[in-house]
């Protein structure tokens, strides 16, 4: 069901000391606002989800991995498999972030593998898609995030894709300060909503929550999140610090 979301993307920062610390603060803020209808999500590193999980009990707060393994289980040293977040109950798995893309070799085809079996485990993925900067340069962005959508959570049965959350992320504005302008970032949401109702119908495309990435923050949230195919935000940097982050869930 279409949602207004804030998910904080913590890569790979944040002790385990550090992250109870972050969550603490962020309970706290929440808990002074009155009538958020934002699910929050939070997504640790793997070491900290179980601690985290219990930290997040008592509150409306969601947590989520960064990544999964492709495979379900076996010789595969290093990975996390699916089954294993499913095992300490977490919600929520992004999939396809383009620091995995760009530094891990994650293909569309190994992405659609994770997608099946993060949602045949009953756990929601959050799917990033989004074009490099010579991409946007050259005029090939619609194209580039339409190729990303048709080769991974298309192939998904309509029931499957019902599911996923969809995350833009320009890639560009992704760590660089750079936010995409709200109309920027609107006419892509636009269009990944139109192509959704070409493959799947309108109904199914106004229930998708699609989230904005890439330098959002605590000033910009609002502008980007009061267009009306922005659902939300995947945040990195700037989910790293409680007052912030606190601020950009109550930017709607
Ligand atoms: P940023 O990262 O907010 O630090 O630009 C967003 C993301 O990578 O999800």
């Amino acid at each position: 069901m279409r949602k207004n979301i804030v998910a904080g993307n913590w890569k790979m920062n944040k002790t385990i000391d550090e992250g109870v610390q972050l969550v603490q603060e962020i309970k706290k803020l929440l808990s002074e606002k009155s009538n958020l209808s934002t699910q929050v999500i939070i997504n640790p590193p793997f070491t900290h989800l179980s601690t985290l999980k219990k930290e997040i009990s008592n509150s409306a707060i969601k947590i989520g991995a960064q990544n999964c393994s492709y495979e379900s289980s076996g010789a595969y040293t290093g990975e996390v498999s699916v089954s294993m977040l499913k095992s300490i109950e977490i919600d929520y798995v992004i999939i396809g972030h383009s620091e995995r893309r760009a530094y891990f070799n994650e293909t569309d085809e190994l992405l659609l593998k994770k997608l099946n079996l993060v949602l045949e485990s009953g756990l929601l993925p959050i799917f990033c898609c989004g074009e490099v900067l010579s991409q946007r340069d050259s005029g090939i962005h619609f194209e580039v995030v339409r190729q990303q959508i048709e080769n991974t959570v298309f192939k998904l049965s309509a029931d499957k894709f019902n599911k996923v959350i969809i995350a833009y992320e320009p890639v560009w504005a992704i760590g660089t300060g750079r936010t995409a302008t709200s109309q920027q970032a609107q006419e892509m949401h636009k269009y990944i909503r139109n192509i959704i109702t070409e493959k799947f119908g309108a109904s199914l495309a106004s229930e998708i929550s699609i989230l904005y990435g890439g330098s959002c923050n605590a000033q910009n949230a609002k502008e980007l999140f009061a267009n009306p195919d922005v659902d939300g935000g995947l945040i990195g940097g700037a989910s790293l610090k409680a007052t912030d982050f606190v601020q950009i869930v109550s930017s709607f």
